[in-house]
């Protein structure tokens, strides 16, 4: 037998668009989810969770909006071991080509006692009749032993041979706070797989939390112990410090296969694209030395590095940046680029736009190279996204101005231009120019949002970079966002707050 023929293939489950979405700061409205979707669709994970179907309408619409248009992998809907939930997965996966009910009760002695107030036995009883429940809808059933690293191995492997019985498939084990130490959680993976009766028939899956910053690492001590799906998001979003990171774990794998003796069926170059995009809807930024994704991730500074890396790049790379859909392409694109250098960068970074949207993004590319002599990757990336939004535009940025100064305050004026083709001014005093002008906005409106979230930063180096805005706006605890490019920070305000501004009236149907 082959080195090749020995390696496993790994189920990536992908809970972006629910672990990552629930956490603090991460939500997205439909149409990010869509994009979202979309996209990981074309990363090529196994099985992408799509929501909590119960958990409120929007969530609802949203799971079957994604298993209408997801064709390629298994969609999933979390449910909570309750016919009420299996109903809601049930009706929002209804379209879904793959459809996967997952249910999920704890198991571990605290939960049972303070969460669920329920003895064993009466856990036990309800994950059968859930999971024969949701069997009666769908084939592809599993089920989660919330809390399993903290349970008693022995328990979980009953609880986990009822659910079998009654139809599961795949069986997870969550460290659902992060507590477990890498060793110790693959020797409970591997136990608790020997144990199972009826266990051979089943995949077995984890799903570990990052609270010690231990989540790829025990999710690949659970590889190496037999587990054959992991459970992960994009950038590592979700629940407090967050989920195990997808692009961590695919790179562990793919890089020292040998070792692992396991891989992925993830199109690698396609990593880098859905992170900038996960990171540009939720507003929450990579940090930069974040492995595979992070902006220093390929970069080398020490002089001795460089030196390496010119000779012979293996001496400090263990993987290209291209192989995880970084381009390194030096060409400058300028104002005298034409649509040809345009499209073969677009298609470098793995972007693909519709003819009559390439239209539109070259024309403001050829704006844009008039004000910057060079247009870098991130700015092409920007463009793509600001032109990939299907949120419909209720208002349109027509005019701005402001007048400040360090004494009396700013006073801002601006021009929208409502969906009906009328324009509508407003002036609005405020405490700096940003405050004066999304002041205006309200009043011509007609609505208070309150301002969550507002992040500036720059997307490349140096002056001539483009500032990118990010906003999250709250109105009756629901939340938007928006996201704004322009050479001129207060005018990509401007359109971060409006974007995030049609989201509200496109959801709230106004
Ligand atoms: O962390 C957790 O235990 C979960 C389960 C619902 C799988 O998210
Ligand atoms: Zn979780």
């Amino acid at each position: 037998m082959t080195d090749q023929d020995k390696t496993r293939q790994i189920t990536i489950f992908d809970t972006t668009l629910r672990d990552g979405e629930q956490a603090p700061g991460c939500s997205m409205n439909l149409q990010e989810k869509l994009e979202v979707a979309k996209r990981l669709e074309k990363l090529g994970v196994d099985v992408m969770e799509a929501g909590f179907p119960i958990s409120s309408p929007g969530d609802l619409e949203s799971v079957k909006a994604i298993a209408g248009i997801v064709k390629d992998c298994t969609v999933a809907g979390l449910c909570r071991s309750l016919e009420k939930d299996i109903d809601a997965g049930r009706e929002a996966l209804a379209r879904a080509a793959r459809p996967r009910i997952h249910v999920f009760l704890a198991t571990s002695p605290i939960h049972m006692e303070y969460k669920l107030k329920m003895n064993p036995d009466q856990v036990v009883e309800r994950v059968i009749s859930a999971v024969k429940y949701a069997k009666k809808f769908c084939s592809d059933v599993e089920f989660s032993a919330e809390d399993a690293s903290r349970s008693d191995p022995d328990f979980v492997c009953r609880v986990f041979g009822e659910a079998i019985k009654a139809g599961a498939t795949t069986v997870n084990i969550p460290d659902t706070v992060g507590y477990a130490m890498p060793g110790e959680f693959g020797r409970l993976v591997g136990y608790i797989r020997e144990h199972t009766p009826g266990g051979e028939g089943a995949k077995f899956s984890v799903h570990v939390h990052n609270d010690l910053g231990l989540a790829v690492a025990n999710s690949l001590a659970a590889i190496e112990h037999g587990a054959d799906q992991i459970e992960c998001t994009i950038n590592g979003i979700g629940e407090r410090a967050g989920n195990a990171s997808l692009e961590e774990i695919v790179m562990a794998l793919r890089v020292r296969r040998d070792y692992l003796k396991a891989d992925t069926r993830i199109d690698t170059t396609q990593i880098y694209g859905t992170s900038r995009l996960v990171s540009q809807v939720t507003g929450v930024k990579v940090q930069p030395n974040k492995a595979i994704v992070g902006d220093n991730a390929f970069a080398h500074e020490a002089g001795i590095h460089q030196h390496g890396v010119l000779v012979n790049r293996a001496t400090y790379e263990i993987m290209t940046p291209e192989s995880v859909g970084i381009s390194k392409n030096q060409m400058v694109l300028g104002k005298h680029s034409g649509r040809h250098a345009f499209e073969d960068r677009l298609s470098a970074l793995g972007l693909s736009v519709d003819p009559q949207t390439l239209e539109r993004i070259f024309a403001e590319f050829k704006d844009l190279a008039d004000k910057k002599k060079v247009v870098s990757d991130r700015d092409i990336e920007a463009l793509v996204m600001g032109a990939a939004s299907m949120v419909p535009e209720t208002w349109k940025l027509d005019q701005w101005a402001v007048n400040t100064g360090s004494a009396l305050g700013a006073t801002g004026t601006i021009r929208l231009q409502y969906k009906d083709g009328t324009r509508r001014k407003q002036v609005s005093m405020g405490d700096g120019p940003i405050d004066s002008i999304f002041k205006a906005i309200n009043q011509i409106i007609g609505k208070d949002p309150e301002l969550e979230l507002y992040e500036i930063g720059a997307i490349t180096g140096g002056s001539a970079s483009q500032g990118e805005t990010m906003v999250k706006i709250t109105l009756d605890d629901r939340h938007w966002n928006g996201r704004g490019v322009s050479t001129d920070v207060v005018e990509s305000s401007i359109k971060a707050y409006i974007a995030a501004i049609n989201a509200m009236e496109w959801e709230l149907g106004t």
